[in-house]
């Protein structure tokens, strides 16, 4: 007894003091960086330190070209780091021990772009995001980085945090969509995931936020094209997913490529210095994007190339992504006065403290072990991940009259180029993805239903400008074979599944696009199919929100399933025949035609807010359109169906900001599955100093109902959730009335509304 109160004592004094000991040994951690570092920068000449603030690539895979002899600067120490390594990891850990025989022998930052999924490859981000499984994602990076760290790296260049609003941009993919809030969360998700517990650890990949910033705004979206925006856009919806990031303890960030406020990025002094370094106290390091420095001459900011790194250095940037500017330049920008030696040790610092922090200098090749990326990759734990991810990505956009899912044992005629490829299943960014394990679609649908056929049905496009762009081919005798074939075989089958999209070389870095609808010869091929009077389930595999409103005609159910990844073929057949009920709910608005885009759900009223179908003159309105997206942010169906109560306050008049208000809503799963649903709960503040979105998303829970289930939900704000930035970009809440809504989307949802003053 008397052993078990000592006990309970000294659990609790632990306890009390926990906090002190961890501050302390961080303290510690902290003064033995400075002073390891301080010990070392005083050995290192200015060369070796502009060495440390070069980045190499060793191909021209993600950029216009390679940095040349790598080999010989990592040997020599004026490349202190490198990315786009291939090979196996004894071959990329020989690389990285080049770096011994310089002069210091300071470890090398071993980089890749591994974005979703290394050798096992996940649903790309967007897709992910729907899962709206914040432990999932996190999960599919943790895979991602012991995958990764196995195989020779210890540094990728993600998460991509750039809300988007413009589905024209081909980099949609690889982000989380359009809600700042949403982006946040996932951003913490995935630096967790990416960096575990500790950066140290063997099997960490220090994780890399991008791009910094706003480069999501793109106009037009044109990749690479100017952005321009107010600050107060900026902090209410494009900064906080950084920020985010940044509080999370993310470990480097890369500028982007676009001009912000009339600077690029990578020259922005306001952006990098005074935004990310003081006002939100990064510790770590800034990397540009490839060559970025270069381009700041085609900006129009610099004169030469010396100049660009001078506006480079003098505005943050720590790390030269490729250009090679600093190295060549910087030490005679010292010599002049222009770039003070403080600078570039301030920048040294931050590269060294990073590469201390991950215990390179204890041990530089962590994690390379020979055998072990073998033993680490691919496994089957890491491929439940990956199936687990894919089911939940897929979101169910239309399933008129129930039909799906579908019974076991009919006969399918499954159609598309999509349908029969394992390539196809991956995106731009996962090259380094293992093609021989991936499930296609065909290969899933036949383990549970043998009576599959597959046809080809349709060439990718027969846009002849996105043919010459792309060098694919389009031969119209084909398509007529093609299309034949598929109908023929649809005619003898009891129902269509076709397959129809984007290649993966469709969207991505550099592929924006114009016309973002079904293409032509697919939509054809789509009619025909349904002429033959079977029932069609268009799935829909793509990088982006196309425009699906011509199709929709000729689809009795239509699934978005992005682009899945390894195990795309087990989970479409799941899904398709109801061993999976689909649960993702979209992060990006589907506009009805590409005229509607940018098109977001937390816009704003306007003065003359658009008031229907019938009011259609001196609103903010189309003539020719409906404002109203052909699926809103949020959206995404089930088998069975979810009936929602009336919102229950626990208040409806709050003063003070010490009090938490309570809602509460009933949620019942009417229908025939058990299901997976996403309760979503939005805000609007009607009066306030500046105008505030139409609905803001706050909060969501997830909750699974079995049939004829319900369960009550209950959602606590307080007035942290209120908080906006104002006209002096305050983070802060105003006194009045607060619209609440909880719904299945941000448009169908129920309504309520509290007084909450100060
Ligand atoms: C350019 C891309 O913008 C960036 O996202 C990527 O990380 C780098 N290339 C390196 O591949």
């Amino acid at each position: 007894m008397k052993k078990q109160i000592l006990n309970t004592l000294s659990f609790s004094i632990l306890l009390t003091l926990l906090p002190t000991i961890i501050l302390g040994q961080q303290k510690n951690d902290k003064q033995h960086m400075d002073a390891f570092v301080t010990q070392l920068m005083s050995k290192m000449t200015l060369e070796e330190k502009l060495g440390q603030l070069n980045l190499l690539s060793s191909n021209a895979n993600t950029g216009p070209f390679a940095s040349k002899k790598y080999a010989e600067k990592l040997k020599d120490g004026s490349g202190g780091n490198i990315f786009g390594l291939v090979g196996t990891s004894s071959e990329i850990n020989e690389k990285l021990k080049l770096a011994e025989n310089s002069r210091l022998k300071i470890p090398v930052l071993s980089g890749l772009d591994i974005i979703h999924g290394f050798k096992t490859v996940f649903p790309i981000p967007l897709g992910l995001s729907c899962t709206w499984n914040m432990p999932l994602i996190e999960q599919t990076a943790r895979v991602a980085a012991i995958e990764g760290s196995a195989a020779g790296y210890n540094w990728t260049f993600s998460p991509m945090l750039d809300i988007t609003r413009d589905p024209r941009w081909g980099r949609v993919m690889e982000g989380s969509g359009e809600d700042p809030y949403f982006g946040s969360l996932v951003a913490r998700s995935m630096v967790k995931g990416y960096q575990g517990d500790d950066l140290k650890n063997e099997n960490s990949l220090m994780a890399c936020l991008k791009h910094f910033g706003m480069y999501g705004a793109a106009e037009a979206g044109r990749d690479y094209n100017t952005t321009d925006m107010s600050r107060i856009t900026m902090y209410q919806f494009y900064l906080p997913p950084y920020k985010a990031a940044v509080d999370a303890g993310v470990g480097s960030v890369m500028s982007s490529f676009n001009e912000v406020d009339g600077v690029p990025a990578t020259a922005n002094n306001w952006l990098l210095n005074d935004v990310l370094k003081k006002q939100w106290g990064f510790k770590g390091f800034v990397v540009t994007d490839y060559i970025a420095i270069y381009e700041l001459m085609a900006h129009g900011v610099a004169a030469d190339i010396k100049q660009a790194a001078e506006l480079a250095i003098n505005a943050g940037t720590d790390m030269d992504m490729v250009s090679e500017a600093f190295m060549a330049t910087l030490k005679q920008s010292v010599k002049e006065g222009k770039v003070s030696m403080a600078t570039v040790d301030a920048a040294c610092r931050r590269v060294l403290e990073a590469k201390y922090k991950m215990g390179l200098f204890t041990n530089p090749y962590r994690n390379f072990d020979p055998g072990k990326a073998t033993r680490v990759t691919l496994t089957p734990e890491n491929k439940k991940v990956a199936k687990e991810a894919a089911l939940q990505s897929m979101v169910l956009l239309e399933n008129k009259s129930n039909t799906l899912p579908l019974k076991k044992n009919i006969n399918i005629a499954l159609v598309g180029p999509f349908a029969n490829n394992k390539s196809e299943m991956f995106s731009m960014w996962s090259p380094n993805g293992d093609e021989g394990s991936v499930v296609t679609l065909y290969d899933g649908i036949k383990k549970i239903n043998p009576n599959v056929n597959y046809a080809e049905g349709t060439q990718i496009s027969n846009d002849s400008l996105l043919m010459n762009f792309a060098g694919w081919g389009f031969d119209q005798k084909e398509q007529k074979k093609l299309v034949d074939e598929a109908v023929t075989l649809a005619a003898k089958s009891d129902v269509v599944v076709a397959v129809l999209g984007e290649t993966r070389g469709m969207s991505g870095e550099a592929h924006s696009m114009t016309n973002i609808a079904l293409q032509d010869c697919q939509l054809e091929l789509l009619k025909a199919l349904k002429g033959t009077g079977k029932p069609v389930v268009l799935l829909i595999t793509s990088g982006r929100p196309l425009i699906i409103q011509q199709a929709l005609p000729y689809a009795d159910a239509v699934i978005e399933m992005w682009r899945l990844g390894t195990e795309s073929g087990n989970a479409v057949a799941d899904v398709l025949f109801g061993d999976y009920n689909p649960s993702g709910k979209l992060t990006m608005t589907f506009p009805r035609s590409v005229g509607q885009i940018p098109i977001y759900y937390n816009h704003k009223n306007t003065g003359r807010p658009y008031a229907g179908e019938r009011k259609r003159f001196f609103k903010s309105n189309y003539m020719d359109q409906t404002n109203e997206p052909l699926y809103p942010f949020g959206y995404g169906l089930s088998y069975t169906t979810f009936n929602y109560g009336k919102i229950q306050l626990s208040d409806t008049l709050l003063t003070g900001s010490n009090k938490t208000l309570t809602a509460e809503i009933t949620v019942s799963n009417t229908g025939k599955y058990a299901g997976e649903e996403t309760v979503q709960l939005y805000l609007n503040d009607p009066v306030a100093s500046v105008t505030r979105p139409v609905k803001e998303l706050k909060m969501f829970q997830k909750v699974f109902l079995q049939p004829g289930e319900s369960k009550e939900i209950a959602f606590k704000i307080s007035p942290e959730d209120l908080k906006f930035y104002n006209s002096q970009l305050k983070w802060d809440w105003e006194s009045g009335k607060f619209n609440l809504y909880i719904g299945t989307n941000s448009k169908d949802v129920m309504k309520t509304a509290f007084v909450w003053n100060k």
